[in-house]
């Protein structure tokens, strides 16, 4: 296909594939698309493995990392710079009634504690939950992306600090930041960002309130020429030929990769997926503090209830959430098992290689434009 991005980034087709697993990432990009790998659950020392694998199985194609840059969360607000005692301060400011909550939720549904040695969480800010998305978790990731041969670098929830896009400039990596309002494009474009991926309401994880099919040209025409993908409900080739129609250069797309062959999805999630509807996500609180796309589950349902303290800031809800999400999968239990995922898990009904959804979007794509081509010919 020829499109600016295609272009710009030296892919066949426009097609990016957010995903926490290196495989499907290789996978997206051998095919033709943009792998782009979420560094925010891995370590530096463990996206550096990833990466390393990337590097060896993508077959030279370009792909991209992200990272989760929040520009408004607790540890933001309390000043808290310093990694070494990050886990610690942030499990501070987290109050017994929440604990208590949680652990009521799981109590209820017959979740056991975890072992002893397993369940303080420690100081590692990793297994403590407190994850990439601190300024002092997040910028050591940045740094181990930008010492492999990206082309891509993303940011989600706030821009890469300027200072992180200056150095990924130099190296002639091209940066995204996503976004869910049109402010937010603009303050992005003017801190450097190369291209704006215009993430809709219907979308998986983290999300704004405004549904692409306004969203998408709105944006187009706020930061215009930079490029827009539309990220949010797309998994199909006509998905894709609407978010071309709106004016968006590229498709971004993160939940349909859940279920595709090579991706680490556990069973009992990947089996709730395949059988969801769009009216079984709910956009929530419950995991990270922010708004967020996933599936509606007991967990989610308990924090929205009268009897809820309410959700804590990021990313002190999350630590909650991480620490309860290992209980549940430990448990197997199947009410409290979710994900984040957007209203299109609708049509992720079969687990498929990825290579195959990019080909089948591609050619529904074709079909697509030259049926709404042919309504212009003259009879
Ligand atoms: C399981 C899951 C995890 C996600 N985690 C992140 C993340 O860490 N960083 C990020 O920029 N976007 C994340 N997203 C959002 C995706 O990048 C993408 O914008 C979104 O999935 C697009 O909408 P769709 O789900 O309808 O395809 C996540 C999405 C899913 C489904």
């Amino acid at each position: 296909m020829n499109t600016e991005i295609c272009e710009m980034l030296g892919i066949e087709f426009p097609i990016f594939a957010f995903t926490h697993c290196r495989d499907v990432a290789a996978a997206v990009s051998r095919a033709g698309g943009m792998g782009v790998l979420g560094a925010l659950a891995f370590s530096p020392e463990q996206l550096e493995i990833e990466l390393a694998w990337i590097d060896e199985h993508c077959g030279g194609k370009p792909y991209g990392v992200d990272v989760v840059m929040p520009v408004k969360s607790a540890d933001r607000d309390a000043g808290l710079h310093d990694e070494r005692d990050l886990s610690k301060q942030l499990y501070g400011m987290i109050d017994q009634a929440h604990w208590d909550y949680a652990d009521k939720i799981l109590s209820d549904h017959g979740v056991p504690p975890l072992p002893e040695d397993e369940g303080s969480g420690g100081a590692d800010p990793i297994e403590s939950g407190v994850l990439g998305w601190t300024e002092a978790t997040g910028t050591p990731l940045i740094d181990v992306a930008l010492a492999h041969p990206i082309t891509l670098l993303a940011s989600a929830l706030g821009p890469p600090p300027k200072e992180a896009i200056d150095r990924a400039h130099a190296q002639g990596v091209k940066v995204a930041a996503l976004i869910g309002r049109v402010e937010q494009a603009v303050r992005d474009v003017q801190q450097g960002v190369d291209i704006i991926v215009a993430s809709g309401y219907e979308a998986g994880g983290h999300t704004g309130d405004v549904a692409s099919m306004v969203l998408v040209p709105d944006v187009v025409d706020a930061v215009a020429p930079v490029p827009v993908l539309a990220a949010g409900g797309i998994g199909t080739g006509r998905q894709m030929a609407a978010a071309m129609a709106l004016g968006a250069q590229g498709v971004w797309t993160g939940s349909i990769w859940l279920t595709v062959t090579e991706a680490n999805t556990s069973e009992i999630v990947v089996e709730k997926l395949l059988r969801s509807r769009s009216s079984d996500t709910v956009r929530s609180r419950a995991m990270t503090g922010k708004p967020a796309r996933q599936l509606r589950t007991a967990w989610t349902e308990a924090w929205d209830a009268p009897e809820s303290p309410g959700t804590l800031p990021m990313p002190l809800q999350f630590i909650l959430n991480s620490k309860a999400m290992r209980r549940i999968q430990r448990s197997g239990n199947r009410e409290l098992a979710g994900m984040p995922v957007g209203q299109i898990v609708s049509r992720m009904n079969q687990v498929r290689p990825s290579k195959d959804v990019i080909y089948e979007m591609v050619e529904e794509y074709i079909e697509t434009m030259t049926r709404l081509g042919s309504t212009l010919q003259s009879t």
